[in-house]
């Protein structure tokens, strides 16, 4: 059965208001309502005070003939009229019942498609060869895939861009070191963890770079060697080949750990564009925003000032003839807005690069590549701290190893699961340790604003009160407990709801809370802020609490009433379980 988009009750408010205005105040043009959850009645509706503005009367004097001519609607019970000219709006419980039966009735909660026909591409993860993803890419990489899963569940299509780091004059050195050093280990360097293949990488690339500072013969090999590189010499291509299939095999290793769907299908690294930067910069020259400056080709901006307020240029290819980074991310948004054909564009990457994209978009604009046609964003996140408060490292100041710190949270949030239930069976304590750790990891990212620097706490992360993954992972399973005691007690949990029953402040709110989904999932994805999803849960989770301690569901006073607290309950089951999985957290049945 295809699903069917149900209308959330705050559009059919505001449809209701519009319909209102019209029939009220006939002669002050149309409006345009906003409508939101009011703390004073369900829903409140502002239409009167631009109204007024507009035809210079007093807001009051319009609001009272709308909010009476909003009575006759089905869908409302009660107006009134208040402040300065709001209207304050209660839906009848007919009305929301209704909503929530249609709810439970859809395969996939009713929920909207407004980004159908869309192609937004994301570009995330992005690590570097032959170096080990750190904390940082950690971030990415988590964003990236929930807003990537979103943009999929409100109907775009979405393509993922890795762009990974597998270009430059940096891998003429090391490709010169392991020339000259056959001996040298770094594939299967442990059977089980191809990431101790990079970071045995990492070692031989910091001897390389020694030999490189020392040794005046070793540096003129190694520059020579990144001629061959760049002219596709088969040997040097080779050992480039070999360190680009040993690094994406660990970037998997952690994709995999994570849950993260990247594949090599998604690689878009900065090989793939080198043969066109050429062509890329002649189109900047002939355009002219790109010039000579002392020998390199730059582009010059009056609006990005650097600390000392004079100009900073971006700089697309160097005096010695190398092109830069800066060079290849004008390929990426030229392909991306030429040939994937994309509306949007996001960029998700450390806050640090933020002057790099605002040149980057300020040239294409100028060049006339990028129009207001296509939104192209950088998706900026803040830095990984330490549980000290400083940029993330290990006591001893090496940078963390990401599998040891995603081993880490697996084992401590197995503590905290063995604590609560001390004779779970090893097999599922496994399983359930590895879901409720990397849970526990994603949530922490994407529950921080994300511009906001953030301090990785493990222990914090894995509690299981407060706003944590794991906190919501068991609220899931508390809520999938009371369905599976009512099968057993051989009630329907089908969802069927008789919608001529009252409704309870709690039930009320909870229901009104659950409407609000698919509107918040769309705000989520306009504001690209994934932590706008795991405060609604959050507060799901405790309008649940709220519900359930004031309205017994099995011992409710009577069967329709029993059956209308289930179809509640289901409906909140599946709402947690879709927005965990959209945040690419599992939700288990039981822990
Ligand atoms: N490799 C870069 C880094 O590690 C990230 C790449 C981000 N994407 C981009 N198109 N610049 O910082």
């Amino acid at each position: 059965m295809k699903p069917q988009p149900v209308t959330p009750l705050a559009d059919a408010v505001e449809t209701a208001v519009v319909d209102a205005v019209r029939r009220a105040l006939p002669d002050v043009g149309g409006t345009e309502p906003l409508v939101r959850r009011s703390d004073f009645a369900d829903f409140q509706s502002n239409a009167a005070l631009p109204l007024a503005k507009r035809v210079g009367r007093a807001p009051r004097d319009l609001a009272g003939p709308v909010a009476e001519s909003l009575e006759s609607a089905d869908l409302i019970a009660d107006t009134e009229v208040s402040g300065p000219g709001f209207v304050n709006i209660t839906l009848t419980e007919t009305a929301i019942w209704d909503q929530v039966a249609a709810r439970v009735a859809q395969t996939s909660l009713g929920l909207n498609t407004p980004l159908a026909g869309q192609t937004i591409v994301i570009d995330y993860s992005g690590p570097n060869i032959a170096k080990e993803m750190h904390v940082g890419h950690l971030r990415t990489t988590i964003i990236g895939d929930a807003l990537a899963r979103l943009g999929e569940q409100l109907g775009a299509t979405v393509i993922r861009q890795n762009h990974l780091g597998d270009w430059g004059t940096q891998f003429g050195m090391l490709i010169q070191y392991l020339l000259e050093h056959p001996e040298a280990e770094w594939h299967d360097v442990d059977g089980d963890d191809p990431t101790a293949n990079i970071a045995a990488l990492a070692v031989l690339y910091r001897q390389a770079q020694g030999v490189f500072n020392d040794d005046e013969a070793f540096a003129n090999r190694a520059r020579r060697r990144v001629v061959d590189l760049q002219s596709g010499d088969t040997e040097t291509l080779g050992v480039w080949r070999d360190l680009v299939e040993v690094s994406t095999a660990a970037f998997a290793a952690i994709y995999d750990r994570l849950g993260v769907g990247l594949t090599d299908a998604d690689n878009d690294g900065e090989s793939r564009y080198n043969p066109e930067l050429p062509d890329v910069v002649d189109d900047l020259v002939e355009a002219g925003i790109a010039v000579e400056s002392d020998g390199a080709l730059c582009v010059f901006f009056e609006e990005f000032k650097g600390p000392d307020g004079n100009p900073v240029p971006m700089i697309l290819r160097k005096a010695d003839g190398g092109f830069g980074y800066s060079a290849t991310d004008m390929a990426t948004l030229r392909h991306r807005i030429r040939d994937l054909k994309a509306d949007q564009i996001l960029y998700v990457v450390d806050a640090r690069q933020s002057l790099h994209f605002k040149q980057v978009f300020a040239a294409a604009r100028r060049a006339g590549w990028l129009t207001d046609d296509v939104d192209a964003v950088h998706v900026p996140f803040g830095t990984v701290l330490g549980p000290d408060g400083r940029p993330f490292k290990t006591r001893s100041g090496k940078t963390v190893r990401l599998m040891d710190l995603l081993d880490d949270a697996v084992a401590k949030a197995g503590e905290v699961i063995a604590e609560k239930n001390p004779d779970i069976d090893p097999a599922e304590l496994a399983t359930l340790a590895a879901a409720t750790g990397i849970g526990a990891v994603k949530y922490a990212d994407l529950s921080t604003s994300r511009v906001k620097d953030y301090m990785f706490d493990t222990e914090q992360m894995v509690a299981l009160t407060g706003d944590t993954g794991v906190y919501l992972q068991y609220a899931h399973t508390r809520v999938a407990a009371i369905l599976r005691k009512a099968v057993e007690a051989g009630h329907s949990v089908d969802g069927t709801v008789d919608s001529s029953l009252p409704m309870s402040t709690m039930e009320r709110q909870l229901s009104l809370h659950l409407d609000g989904y698919d509107a918040l999932l769309a705000e989520t994805m306009a504001l690209r802020e994934p932590h706008r999803l795991t405060g609604y849960l959050y507060a799901l989770a405790k309008a649940f609490t709220g519900f359930y301690e004031a309205n017994p569901v099995l011992k409710a006073e009577t069967d329709g009433s029993r059956t209308n607290r289930l179809a509640l309950v289901r409906l909140t089951q599946e709402t947690l379980r879709h927005g965990l999985s959209i945040l690419g957290i599992v939700a288990p049945e039981r822990m």
